[in-house]
């Protein structure tokens, strides 16, 4: 077996060099990046494919600056905070406060989500208004609340540094621009998948969940909760805007469309990694599974609520099976993969 791999890597190996004929000290490395892109593009059993835009397909380089940026304060007007400070990989890229502030601690008014399999939401923010990945880090980068800085300055400041005009020119073909800079950054958070949880496992047959977790997901997913109605799919949300009970006097979905239909709605989050992304809801103020689910067994306490929305009468047992059944979509591989850490 042993003797068969090094054999078919010596045919590989010389098949490369007699269709690339670069020099055999390059070859392993091109058979390493080829692993990392397959690795870092496959989509776990059962999930859609990820549509990458036209204009930004997956590369390896522009992956690599994208990680690069994701994790530099340099993006913030005075260097102090970086993407990563409220979107901690370890937290799934979400992170433990209700709000986080922003550069010189102003203060945030939304509780930062995770971006667990952000690749596959249509829009962005929990209103929606932002279509696509690339068009959203103008908002963080832009916001006086965040980093409180503007697009041009910081290419003119990434220009300065020799490691990130190699890397761009490296990724692009050109000086750092706020197109390479966008596009760049995207690349890196399309490839922050989650599909390893032992739900998951459980799913494709490898793994058994407890009876209480199976006894919750049950639950879950029947008409006596609904929860399924609006939290549906492999991602665990249908995308769509709802008023889930929760009225905090933040307008939602109103501020971008003034319908007053509209108030109060959010985007449906994902549940997945959800233990790992206390505090919950647009303003964080739950702060535990429990407190939410305690929110959802009283029927929600807003009168502009959804109609999906009732009294649900589930025992404490119940309430502790759904609980369960939530925290097994932790994916313990996604949190400790070293890809996608600085
Ligand atoms: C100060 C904290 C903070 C920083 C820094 C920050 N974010 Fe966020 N991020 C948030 C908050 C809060 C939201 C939710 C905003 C809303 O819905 O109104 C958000 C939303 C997002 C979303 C949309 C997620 C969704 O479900 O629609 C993405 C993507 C994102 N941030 C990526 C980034 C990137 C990339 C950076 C760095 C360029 C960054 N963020 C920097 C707090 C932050
Ligand atoms: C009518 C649609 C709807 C139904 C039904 C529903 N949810 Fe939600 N859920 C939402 C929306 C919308 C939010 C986000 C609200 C916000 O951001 O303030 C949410 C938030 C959550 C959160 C917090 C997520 C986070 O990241 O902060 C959890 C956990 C959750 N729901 C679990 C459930 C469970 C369990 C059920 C069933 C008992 C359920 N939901 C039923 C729409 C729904």
């Amino acid at each position: 077996m042993y003797n068969k791999d090094i054999f078919n890597r010596i045919i590989l190996l010389v098949g490369l060099v007699l269709l690339f004929s670069c020099s055999k000290k390059d070859l392993p490395a091109i058979i390493e990046n080829e692993d990392i892109e397959a690795e870092l593009t496959r989509v776990p059993e059962g999930f859609e494919s990820i549509l990458y835009p036209e204009d930004n397909p997956f590369t390896l380089s522009k992956w690599e600056l994208g990680k690069k940026l994701f994790y530099d304060p340099v993006l913030s007007v005075d260097f102090s905070i970086s993407c990563a400070t409220c979107h901690k990989p370890e937290l799934a890229f979400s992170d433990d406060q209700a709000t986080t502030n922003g550069v010189e601690n102003r203060p945030g008014t939304r509780n930062s989500p995770s971006l667990t399999n952000v690749a596959y939401h249509p829009y962005y923010t929990r209103e929606g208004g932002v279509p696509t990945l690339e068009m959203q880090i103008l908002i963080p980068i832009q916001e006086h609340n965040e980093f409180g800085f503007n697009i041009v300055e910081a290419c003119e400041r990434l220009k300065e540094i020799t490691e990130y005009v190699e890397m761009t020119e490296d990724a692009f073909g050109t000086e750092m621009t706020p197109f390479a800079l966008t596009r760049a950054l995207a690349t890196f958070e399309r490839t922050l998948i989650s599909g390893n949880s032992p739900y998951d496992l459980h799913n494709r047959g490898d793994a058994s969940l407890s009876s209480s977790a199976l006894k919750g997901m049950t639950l879950f997913n029947s008409s006596k909760t609904n929860c399924s109605s609006c939290h549906s799919g492999f991602n665990f949300t249908d995308y769509s805007f709802r008023n889930n009970g929760y009225d905090s006097g933040d307008i939602g979905r109103m501020r971008l469309t003034l319908d007053s239909a509209d108030y109060a709605h959010f985007k449906v989050p994902s549940l997945r990694n959800i233990e790992l992304t206390v505090p919950y809801m647009h303003d964080g103020s739950f702060s535990s599974l429990r407190e939410v689910i305690n929110h959802y067994n009283a029927g929600g306490s807003s009168d502009l609520k959804d109609p999906l929305l009732q009294p649900l009468g589930l025992s404490d047992s119940e309430i502790g099976d759904i609980i369960n059944f939530l925290k097994s979509l932790t994916d313990q591989e996604f949190i400790s993969n070293k890809n996608f850490q600085e």
